[in-house]
């Protein structure tokens, strides 16, 4: 039988719930749960505790020297990734990075070229990509059945309370596209395409947030086709979709249309079909979340067969960097004004 694939986790917060449940659920996959860790040991222990894990630590380096990890996952945020990286990745494990990758577009760049000059395994959780209902909208799209996409519309608007789960929202000087937009804007990759240039608007709408809680970005990808991504933590639509990430994608043949309920509508002329494309609930998944929790089991087994395959991930970190590079555009159209090419790496 193969080795385990010993995993660690750093950060035992509001998220990383998900990633336990979905490393625990691929122990028949040969992950094996070594460790987790958080600066508040509570967390750790009461994570190690609730999850079977056999090691907890407050402290990453004291983790990082007892323990043998093959794979670790950080699930802290943004401010704390580039120095969790330059450990993991300084010791050669292999990593995982949860998104916004960091806070800047230096930073993501640093961890990226460090991770390449050691030749060590970096990947960002970027999870909407693999959630089911998107899985199978961005199958339909590569299928060709509508012949190359020419324009799209990719949304995400809602009033749902992101801000009980996660407060610190409020205080986020960049706030919705890093961290909602880098995961509409990566679907406007998967299924278009990359990017030539960016015009972004931005609004504060929620007086209590110190940063952007809405943006409406068009895109003009390399192909010609046009997109408009936007998303809100501050609509007053009704009914709330939340989570649901919804879009149409034209091409010369027909269009494909993800509508609230999730069901997916593909017209070629005028024949039309319609599809169930919601997500499955799992033992440990609730709704309206599931949608979203879902997509952490795939994401972790995307990253597990590719790291266990010695290639690197859909989402490496050289990849997420284009993704990064469009919400950086993005922010510098929004203060200028004016259309920004997204920076390249490399
Ligand atoms: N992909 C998604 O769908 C999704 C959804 C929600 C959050 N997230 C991301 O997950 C990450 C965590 O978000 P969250 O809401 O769980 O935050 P959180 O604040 O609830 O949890 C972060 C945890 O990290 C711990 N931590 C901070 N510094 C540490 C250190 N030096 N060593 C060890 N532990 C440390 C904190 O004590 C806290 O428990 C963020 O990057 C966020 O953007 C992703």
């Amino acid at each position: 039988m193969a080795e385990p694939v010993r995993v660690a986790i750093v950060g035992c917060g509001f998220f990383a719930r998900n990633h336990l449940f979905s490393w625990k659920d691929l122990a028949a996959d040969g992950v094996e749960l070594v460790a987790v860790c958080d600066i508040d040991p509570a967390k750790a222990k009461a994570a190690a505790e609730e999850f079977g894990v056999p090691h907890w630590y407050g402290n990453v380096d004291e983790m990082l020297d007892k323990e043998e990890i093959d794979l670790i996952d950080i699930i802290t945020r943004m401010d704390t990734h580039r120095m969790m990286v330059e450990k993991t990745v300084g010791r050669g494990i292999a990593t995982i990075v949860q998104k916004p990758f960091a806070p800047t577009w230096d930073d993501a760049v640093a961890m990226t070229r460090m991770a390449e000059k050691a030749g060590v395994w970096l990947a960002v959780h970027e999870n909407f990509r693999f959630q089911t209902p998107l899985l199978k909208a961005a199958a339909t799209v590569g299928s060709g059945i509508i012949g190359a996409p020419t324009w799209g519309r990719i949304s995400f608007r809602t009033g749902f309370d992101v801000y009980r789960t996660q407060p610190y929202f409020h205080n986020e000087e960049r706030l919705i596209i890093l961290d909602l937009g880098v995961h509409t804007l990566d679907m406007a990759r998967v299924m278009i395409g990359e990017v030539e240039h960016v015009y972004a608007e931005i609004q504060t709408r929620n007086p209590k947030n110190r940063g952007e809680d809405t943006a409406t970005v068009t895109l003009r990808h390399v192909s010609g086709a046009v997109s408009v991504v936007d998303f809100s933590y501050d609509s007053r639509k009704q009914p709330d979709f939340f989570p649901e990430t919804l879009m149409e994608i034209e091409g010369p043949n027909g269009a494909i249309v993800v509508e609230p309920g999730l069901t997916m509508r593909v017209n070629v002329g005028d024949q039309i079909r319609e599809e169930d494309i919601g997500a499955p609930l799992l033992h440990w998944t609730a709704k309206p979340w599931h949608v979203a929790q879902e997509s952490v089991l795939t994401t972790c087994r995307h990253l597990l067969e590719a790291y266990k395959a010695g290639r690197p991930a859909d989402i490496s970190a050289v990849d997420n960097l284009k993704t990064f590079a469009i919400a950086e555009a993005a922010y510098e159209s929004a203060a200028t004004g004016r259309a920004v090419k997204p920076k390249t790496y490399g």
